[in-house]
């Protein structure tokens, strides 16, 4: 049987830096409550006419492409996770087969959120195994700067999340022991209104009113504790079951990139693992949390700073709105 391994990797983040002293000059925040809470010290909003969700993806994916020497006839599929795409239909995955001039191949979205990325893989992972193709590119992308109200009422959403995009390129192989080693997923749908943006969508007659607008309604809504809490009991079970699987032990993960959530979870669960700093990643300090791009993001600038070896185990994980969380293991 097949196996799926990562032979090309890349990101791109809109080159507009918005520091907290940016967002504290508008509403009532500070660097220091968003340090001390969050880790974020910097973030990158689109600007729009230069930056869609599509075309930051299909950037990351045409850096992918070129370090994994591939043309756009190569690919067999595209997998594109996002929860802002830059149409309500037809999703980004078209938009990036367009833009990159890919043949008539399948290419659809997933709608994951901050799981999107390993939901992404773990079906890229499946269409491989079974044959049905043998390049796929993966990838994850948001904007979210325009969604957040960045006023008083928006504060608690709108120092947190970035704008940014990550992709990797999947490849068939036959060496067993290596590449995606196993993926895991899961979601529990009972707790979806408490990180979700209600409106614009299909239940309601009018899909959009003044009142909404006026209400704060169309903004995302979260319950930041509860979230806090469901993150740290997911993340190190989810990690936890992949190492099973593969008859590993924590000691084994030469590097953890967990979805850049908040530094606070991602030390949470560094402190579960004991695991020293070497071997976590976090970048969240420079984009906060960029949804469905968060890893491949910071996978790539780990790759490119030289920390993932050939023959290391690297280990993803993601937990957000669904609630949906995910892990996969992979030998480098
Ligand atoms: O990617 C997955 C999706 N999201 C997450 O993983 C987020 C998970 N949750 C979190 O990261 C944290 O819950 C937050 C960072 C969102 C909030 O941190 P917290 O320690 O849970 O704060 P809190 O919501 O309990 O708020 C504490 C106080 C409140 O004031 P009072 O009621 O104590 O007077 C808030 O009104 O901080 C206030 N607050 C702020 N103050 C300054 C909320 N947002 C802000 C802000 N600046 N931006």
């Amino acid at each position: 049987m097949p196996h799926s391994k990562i032979t090309g990797l890349g990101f791109y983040v809109p080159e507009t830096v918005v520091t907290n002293a940016d967002l504290a000059a508008q509403m009532d925040t500070s660097d220091e409550w968003i340090i001390e809470r969050t880790g974020i010290r910097e973030r990158r909003f689109f600007k729009e006419g230069v930056d869609t969700v599509s075309n930051m993806g299909a950037r990351a994916a045409r850096i992918a492409m070129e370090r994994a020497g591939k043309k756009p006839e190569d690919i067999d599929m595209v997998v594109f996770a996002t929860l802002s795409p830059d149409y309500h239909f037809p999703g980004c995955g078209v938009l990036v087969q367009r833009e990159l001039g890919l043949r008539h191949i399948p290419c659809f979205d997933v709608r994951q959120q901050c799981a999107g990325f390993i939901y992404a893989l773990s079906l890229a992972d499946q269409y491989i195994k079974t044959g049905f193709a043998k390049t796929i590119l993966v990838i994850g992308a948001e904007i979210q700067s325009n969604v957040m109200e960045i006023s008083d009422r928006g504060r608690n959403m709108a120092v947190i999340f970035g704008d940014g995009a990550g992709a990797v390129l999947l490849e068939a192989h036959e060496e067993t022991g290596k590449g995606i080693l196993s993926t895991h997923i899961h979601a529990d749908g009972t707790h979806a209104e408490e990180l979700f943006v209600e409106h614009v969508g299909s239940k309601l007659k009018k899909r959009v009113t003044h009142e909404m607008i006026d209400d704060g309604s169309l903004l995302p809504h979260m319950n930041g504790k509860m979230v806090f809490i469901n993150a740290v009991k997911y993340f190190p079970e989810v990690i936890r079951e992949a190492l099973k699987a593969n008859n590993l032990k924590e000691a084994d993960i030469d590097l953890l990139i967990p979805h850049q959530a908040n530094a606070r979870i991602t030390q949470a669960v560094q402190k579960e693992f004991n695991m020293p700093d070497e071997k976590v990643v976090s970048n969240i300090h420079k984009y906060g949390n960029t949804t469905a791009a968060s890893i491949p993001i910071a996978l790539t600038e780990a790759w490119e700073a030289g920390r993932v070896k050939e023959g290391d185990l690297v280990c993803i994980a993601a937990f957000g709105s669904g609630f949906v969380w995910a892990s996969a293991l992979i030998r480098w």
